[in-house]
């Protein structure tokens, strides 16, 4: 049978692995090495000349390593993985292999602070400058940003942290319009709830330490190539420029398309980016990561149905200003929500307390079940104050524009029983709000 007869939830515990390629092993095997043993000097002169495929080395390919860049391809229906040592180095990655070289990426503030950060602090230092749009539903503005050197479009499809659901399909139609990518970090939502390369998302990066894996236990990251974007349109040299290592029997110096046509882009990541700036997934966290995503479904499944019970209980303090989440009442995501989520939008969302620093800070600490920590999408809920941690690294300034105010809050439901978790929070809005003759922001 092959993968693409098989739906997502046998997928996520079978793809990319045969037992009998692995001694009949029943669990993925952690290949706890770091180097291969190259079997004699022809193996190993096959090997390097790529006339044969084996592992060398585990910084650029590792056996354990490889099941779950299989797994996740087959869930997100993608042409190929590769898997990176964080979410950040897989956005970082991405980003150089896609405007190295010089160029801009065309994004929005409604990302992770960590990658709006990087945006500041560290392209602009390897000549790629990223300009970004005020607003994120604004198809004309995006449109109208793209310049002639844009390399790409970069969005968050669920954004981090107010749960901004991207119109992807406009989006995609925008970029291919002007003969770029439209990249995507679907960390939030998960191949689970949505499936950005059905919708025209040519590359898709995701922070596995997060839902993918659930337990927090693991630090990781994934980019996905759809194999559909055509990189000989002229814009991206870096892929049809031919090179010495990859000449074919007769001498001629193949490019990265001629040599990995299927897998241009993640092909690239590896021999450039792991094998230079070496970023590598070890074995054991791949491991951990392939054990979380067995119950992926089961998971999120159960993380939505908790967060909309929340957000619900949320909505009826009036000391909460807003809740931003397309299950809110008033939430302007509801139609793109039902377009790309229909499965739900997702357990991490902000919300706004009416309320003092101190009072903000209290109401964090009189949490009892939800962990007080920078994660998300684990199976413990957490609560964390985002303008102080998070998006801490930005301006007051940047965070205006990142719509992320001093009264934000954001949670990440888990799996535990709903009614505990609305009780820890009744008990923080008690134990922050009893004297209401405080005075409030
Ligand atoms: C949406 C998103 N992308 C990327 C990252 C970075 O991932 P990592 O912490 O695995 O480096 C994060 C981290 O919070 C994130 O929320």
């Amino acid at each position: 049978m092959g993968v693409s007869d098989l739906s997502f939830d046998t997928l996520k515990v079978r793809a990319g692995y045969d037992p009998r390629e692995h001694n009949f092993s029943v669990a993925v095997p952690v290949y706890q090495t770091a180097s291969f043993d190259l079997g004699d000097t022809d193996r190993a002169g096959r090997l390097f000349s790529f006339s044969e495929f084996g592992y060398l080395y585990t910084r650029v390919g590792n056996p354990t390593v490889d099941v779950l860049e299989k797994r996740v391809a087959a869930l997100d229906g993608a042409a190929a993985a590769i898997a990176v040592g964080s979410g950040m180095a897989a956005v970082t990655y991405t980003l150089f292999n896609v405007a190295e070289g010089g160029g801009r990426v065309l994004t929005t503030a409604q990302v992770y602070g960590g990658t709006f950060d990087s945006f500041k602090k560290i392209y602009p230092n390897f000549n790629i400058d990223i300009d970004q749009v005020e607003d994120l539903d604004n198809l004309e503005e995006w449109r109208s940003k793209i310049k002639p050197d844009t390399k790409a479009v970069f969005i968050e499809t669920i954004s981090n942290p107010n749960a901004a659901i991207a119109d992807i399909e406009a989006l995609a139609e925008i970029a291919h319009e002007n003969d770029i990518p439209l990249i995507v970090d679907n960390t939030f939502a998960t191949p689970y709830l949505l499936n950005p390369i059905k919708y025209g998302a040519d590359i898709v990066v995701y922070s596995a330490t997060k839902a993918l894996n659930g337990h927090g236990n693991a630090i990781a990251g994934l980019i996905l190539e759809s194999g559909k974007f055509n990189w000989a349109n002229g814009k991206f040299p870096q892929f049809t420029a031919p090179i010495y290592m990859f000449r074919d029997s007769t001498g001629h110096e193949r490019s990265f398309l001629e040599a990995f046509g299927s897998a241009p882009f993640t092909t690239r990541v590896r021999m450039n980016y792991l094998a230079y700036f070496g970023a590598a997934l070890g074995p054991f966290d791949a491991y951990l990561t392939l054990l979380g995503l067995e119950t992926l479904s089961e998971r999120v499944q159960k993380q939505v149905s908790n967060a909309e019970k929340i957000i619900k209980y949320l909505e009826t303090k009036e000391e909460v200003a807003w809740v931003r989440h397309p299950a809110a009442k008033d939430s302007k995501y509801k139609l793109l929500a039902q377009k790309y989520l229909p499965k739900g939008a997702g357990a991490i969302f902000s919300f706004g307390l009416n309320a003092t620093e101190e009072q903000i800070n209290n109401f964090i600490d009189s949490t009892s079940i939800f962990s007080y920590h920078a994660n998300v999408g684990d199976a413990r809920s957490l609560i964390i104050n985002s303008p102080k941690t998070t998006h801490g690294e930005l301006t007051p300034e940047e965070q205006e524009f990142a719509k992320i105010p001093p009264e934000t809050l954001r949670l990440s439901i888990g799996i535990e029983d709903a009614n505990d978790l609305i009780a820890d929070l009744d008990k923080a809005f008690k134990s922050t709000f009893s004297d209401k003759s405080e005075d409030v922001a």
